[in-house]
């Protein structure tokens, strides 16, 4: 089967009052568009067309990664079919079936499309359209049907009169066309009201031409749901939450409060791990079997391998924690870090482009950057590495089995060897041998009788 996928995505979207296309507003965050396209790709269609406006060049560059994508530029936003017919231009004859989408309607599903699409082919129609029922007043163009039940045309909403207005069978935009309703499309004449021209009006036009025409009901309303207004994309979003927090509870992963947790929907999860409430996994991470998250917890583009734990109120990006390792709470690994198996990070700990080995800890309040931790290394409350000297970045390197005491600077670059000590409140600069012990600290002295001998403050007028 030849089949063409045209997506419209060149309106001015002006209910979203944002200077940004419509359809690049993020449900999880991912593009809108990004969405319809990966469910119209399981048609694998021969070709996919993407109607853009003048946006055009963000719009593309958000979809460089999705595969072979043909753009039909609509210059100005002259309504649906205007749409339509840009891309049409863009087919190359023998065209086949035409599968058209709103790049707004993030939550279609594939069996969806191919439902109407096998409709469509075993009706033998020139023209199928999905339709779904809504509940409530909305924006959607309604199902006008005759005394027959047969689909005649489409208005809408904000035409309708107040008896159309109250129909609940109501346009999904998910229409199956071919070529010789595509040809229709010429005699649409604008609507002078909106200054567009309506894809729906198609519907009447095929009609009366004598063309085999059928509208559908299919589908929940969640589904179609259409992206118009900001309110409108957090229902998206809401509706999106639910459906991957579903996904991942019936593959073993226990969400204790899915409806305020994010999880994006590239984001893998091993089965029998714990997310506790307000948790936000974003990008590609990927979360082993057996780990628990935390309260306020939100994991960037990172992995985390099996029966880790991230306690409450971390921050994790482009990192990989190794398993059994222990995070948080209130800790931040920024990119490039690898927290080593069971090792431990702890409170108020910021790791920056740093490996710490297996079985190492840093528990309380210390800023590990631009360093080189190994196995079984023990960095006291306070250390700080001082990467940076105002112009450039150096390397710390602690070797296995060092115990570095709390509230000690390590200058980069420096090196702390094998089995070494370092003294609590030391400045290091320069690098310690393998199992020595370094203190840097100026030494203690005592003055005894310092309190009798201290002079006493003079007492302020006003003090009683
Ligand atoms: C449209 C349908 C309505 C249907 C609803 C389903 C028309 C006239 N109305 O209404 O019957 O119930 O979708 O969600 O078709 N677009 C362009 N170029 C334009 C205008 C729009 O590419 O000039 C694109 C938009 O980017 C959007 C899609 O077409 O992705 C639909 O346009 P939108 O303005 O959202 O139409 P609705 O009013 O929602
Ligand atoms: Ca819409």
């Amino acid at each position: 089967m030849r089949l063409s996928i045209v997506l419209l995505a060149a309106g001015a979207g002006k209910r979203m009052k944002s200077s940004a296309p419509k359809v690049l507003h993020t449900v999880l965050g991912r593009p809108m568009i990004g969405y319809v396209l990966e469910a119209a790709s399981a048609l694998k269609p021969k070709h996919t067309v993407i109607v853009v406006g003048k946006n055009q060049k963000t719009l593309r560059d958000s979809l460089k990664a999705e595969g072979r994508i043909i753009y039909a530029v609509q210059e100005r936003p002259l309504g649906t079919a205007d749409a339509l017919m840009k891309a049409k231009e863009t087919l190359t004859s023998p065209a086949g079936t035409t599968v058209v989408l709103n790049g707004d309607t993030p939550l279609i599903r594939p069996g969806t499309i191919k439902k109407l699409l096998s409709i469509h082919k075993s009706r033998r129609n020139s023209l199928s359209i999905a339709s779904f029922s809504a509940e409530g007043p909305n924006s959607y163009g309604k199902i006008l049907r005759d005394e027959k039940g047969r689909a005649v045309s489409i208005i809408e909403e904000s035409e309708a009169g107040t008896r159309q207005k109250g129909i609940a069978e109501v346009n999904s935009g998910l229409y199956a066309i071919e070529p010789d309703c595509m040809e229709l499309l010429k005699k649409i004449r604008l609507n002078r009201k909106k200054g567009e021209y309506y894809l729906t009006d198609i519907l009447g036009i095929a009609a009366k031409s004598g063309l085999k025409v059928g509208v559908y009901p299919m589908g929940k309303e969640e589904e179609f749901l259409g992206v118009n207004t900001p309110r409108e994309l957090l229902m998206a979003e809401e509706a999106m939450k639910k459906r991957i927090a579903e996904g991942w509870m019936l593959k073993g992963v226990r969400l204790l409060c899915p409806g305020s947790s994010f999880i994006h929907p590239s984001v893998k999860i091993g089965p029998g791990t714990v997310i506790y409430p307000n948790v936000q996994i974003e990008g590609r991470t990927k979360i082993g079997a057996g780990c628990t998250i935390y309260p306020n917890v939100r994991i960037v583009d990172s992995v985390l391998k099996a029966g880790s734990v991230i306690k409450d109120s971390s921050l994790i990006e482009e990192s990989t924690v190794e398993s059994r390792a222990h995070i948080g709470p209130f800790a931040h690994i920024r990119p490039g870090s690898r927290i080593g198996e069971s090792s431990k990070i702890g409170n108020f700990v910021e790791v920056k482009n740093s490996s710490i080995g297996k079985d190492t800890k840093a528990m309380h309040l210390s800023y590990i950057g631009d360093s080189k931790v190994g196995r079984k290394v023990n960095i006291g409350a306070g250390t700080i590495t001082c990467n940076y000297d105002g112009l450039r970045k150096h390397i710390t390197v602690v070797e296995d089995g060092v115990f570095i005491g709390s509230g000690s600077q390590l200058i980069a670059p420096v090196r702390i060897k094998k089995g070494a000590y370092v003294g609590a409140g030391s400045t290091i600069t320069k690098d310690v041998p393998a199992s020595a012990l370094a203190v840097s600290r100026a030494e203690q002295k005592n003055i005894k009788g310092w309190k009798r001998l201290r002079p006493s403050a003079p007492r302020r007028k006003n003090e009683a």
